[in-house]
This record gives structure tokens, sequence and C-alpha cells, in this order.
């Protein structure tokens, strides 16, 4: 078994992405002036974040077949990802994202999970020596909750780092058995507000500080807010918020920057940084991730991180 930093049980999506003018009314048609077919799926977007960072990363994921299926294992491959614990179920359909981009660069997504919702504890348990070996699992909520509870499970018999990106925001309550198994959450406002039970809309930063005392208090290790171009606050139990200013960036597409940013962040704790460092450097992954258009397109290299954080050229906001 080669060396692995993390494993990220991921989802796969092919995102397939039109920019409209605005939010699309019920019923309304709009034309749109440019289209892509691109990779996507938050759990292959953070393996892939992580992976430009230097980590060596293994998948634990569940594709269908078709040239989407191929799509994804060949970009795997130039990513460098070690991909042995990829299933494919050639009948199947490949997870699929319907993205709308908006002008002014914000955007909502439908996923359609497609094999991906066929990813089990399972598969998780058979990918067990390559848990074994890495420093940090990572999980979002792409995948189904199975999976996540039996890597999470794995990680802490096994003394791992854990870190879940609560991505999309779940419907439902989570098992109680989840919450102590995660090292660190990095959601974003509305994650934030809907795991919390509040009302979504509450996002000021005393709202926020409510909403992450309640996770911290239901066992989490900490919480990491992503607040899109305004940077992000971390959150630790007995400890004041430490927040970080986003860096002022160009904004092509903000596609993927979430996943960017919890790549980043799972790889740099997995090179032994603490979180405040850790989340220095996924603050300034997530920014310089937003300059393409796509997920993965921009997705930036370790130097480039460490160019901008060294550069006065592009300071925090
Ligand atoms: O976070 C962005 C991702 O969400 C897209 O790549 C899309 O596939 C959806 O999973």
């Amino acid at each position: 078994m080669p060396e692995i930093d993390l494993v990220c049980v991921a989802s796969w999506n092919v995102d397939l992405i039109a920019h409209v003018a605005s939010p699309l009314l019920r019923g309304q048609t709009q034309m749109a002036h440019r289209f892509d077919r691109l990779p996507g799926g938050k759990g292959s977007n953070a393996a892939i974040a992580a992976a430009r960072q230097g980590a060596r990363v293994g998948l634990i994921a569940r594709i269908g077949g078709d040239d989407m299926g191929r799509m994804g294992l060949d970009l795997w491959h130039r990513e460098g990802i070690d991909a042995r614990h990829v299933v494919q179920a050639p009948q199947e359909a490949n997870g699929t994202a319907l993205i709308l981009v908006f002008d002014d660069g914000d955007n909502s997504i439908a996923v359609y999970p497609g094999a991906g919702a066929g990813l089990s504890a399972g598969h998780v348990l058979a990918a067990r020596e390559m848990l074994a070996a890495c420093r940090v699992v990572m999980a979002s909520f792409e995948v189904p909750l199975d999976a996540t509870l039996q890597a999470f499970s794995l990680a802490r018999q096994m003394g791992r780092f854990t870190l879940l990106n609560p991505a999309p925001a779940p419907a439902g309550g989570l098992p109680d058995a989840l919450w102590p198994l995660i090292d660190v959450l990095t959601p974003n406002a509305g994650e934030l507000a809907a795991l919390a039970g509040l009302d979504p809309s509450l996002t000021d930063a005393q709202s926020q500080a409510l909403a992450a005392a309640a996770l911290l208090a239901r066992g989490v290790g900490a919480v990491i807010v992503t607040r899109g171009s305004k940077g992000c606050c971390l959150y630790r139990p007995g400890q004041a918020p430490l927040a970080l200013l986003g860096h002022a960036v160009p904004v092509t597409d903000t596609i993927g920057a979430g996943d960017t940013f919890s790549g980043a962040l799972a790889a740099a704790m997995s090179r032994g940084l603490d979180l405040p460092a850790a989340m220095r450097w996924a603050n300034a992954a997530a920014a310089l991730s937003v300059a393409s258009h796509g997920a993965v397109t921009a997705m930036p290299k370790l130097a480039q991180v460490q160019a901008l954080l060294n550069s006065g050229l592009s300071a925090p906001r």
C-alpha cells in the first residue's frame, strides 16, 4: 500500500453548467449565453484540491459507466489520485449536477447522485487498509450517510483526523453518533444555521457564534464557517472565534470554492499544520479557485497559494 495522506469518501458528478442572466422564476425559460460540461462532485472536487496542494490522496467512491465514468477515472489518473477503491457500476448512470451560473457570479445547483447513491458502509470497509495508511479522512453530505459514518468510525478507532463538509445541507437531522466523530466541520453560513436548527437567514456574527456553539456542544471538535468573499471564521470549544478576511480577487465563477477550501484545509492538516494555519492556507486556495469556469479549472497548486500568501498584491478584505 503506497503512502496516503488523506482519504476522501467522495461523490463524482459531471457538471452541466449553463450561464444565464439571473435566477429563473418558476415556469420561466431563459436563453443561456454559455454552456460547459465539466468535472464536479463535492468529494471529487475536494480530492483534486488536496492533490494540487501536494497531498497523496485516495478516493472511496462509486461511479457509473459510459464516457462520464471514464472522464472521472482519467481525471483522477491525471491528478495522481489513488482510485483503487473507486467501484464502477457500468450499467448505472453517473452523478450529474445541473448548474445555473448567474451574471453576478452566484449559482444554483441540482444534483442527481446516480451510482454514487449506492456507495455503502461495505465499500468503506473494503478500503480499511487505505484508511489505516492515511492521516485525514474527509467526506461531504453528497455521499450516503452510512458510508460517512463507517469511515469516520474507523478513522476514530485508528486515531485519524476527520473533516466533514456538510454540503448540501441535509434535509433531516444527523444521527447523534456522527457529531462526536467530526474533528472539523466546514459549513457555509446557510448550512451552519440548518444544522443548528436556526433560521437560515440569520447570518449575523452573533447568530453564527450561537449556531457554532450548538454544534460544538454536540461533540464536534471545531467549526470553520466559510463566508465566500468575506473569508471564514474558526470556532473551537473554550476559545475566542478566529476570523480571516477573504482575499480581494477577480471572480469568474464560484462553483467548487467551498470544496477547494475543504480539500486545501485537509491537505494542510495532513502536512501537520495547526487549524489556524491550515485555515489561512485554505482561505487563500479558495480565493484562487474562483478565477476560471467550473469547479476544478482554477484550483491552485501549492506554490500558487504560497505566492498569494506572500504577496502584498491581493490583500485580504
Ligand atoms: O460544490 C460544487 C459541486 O456541487 C459541483 O461540482 C456539483 O457537482 C455539485 O456537487
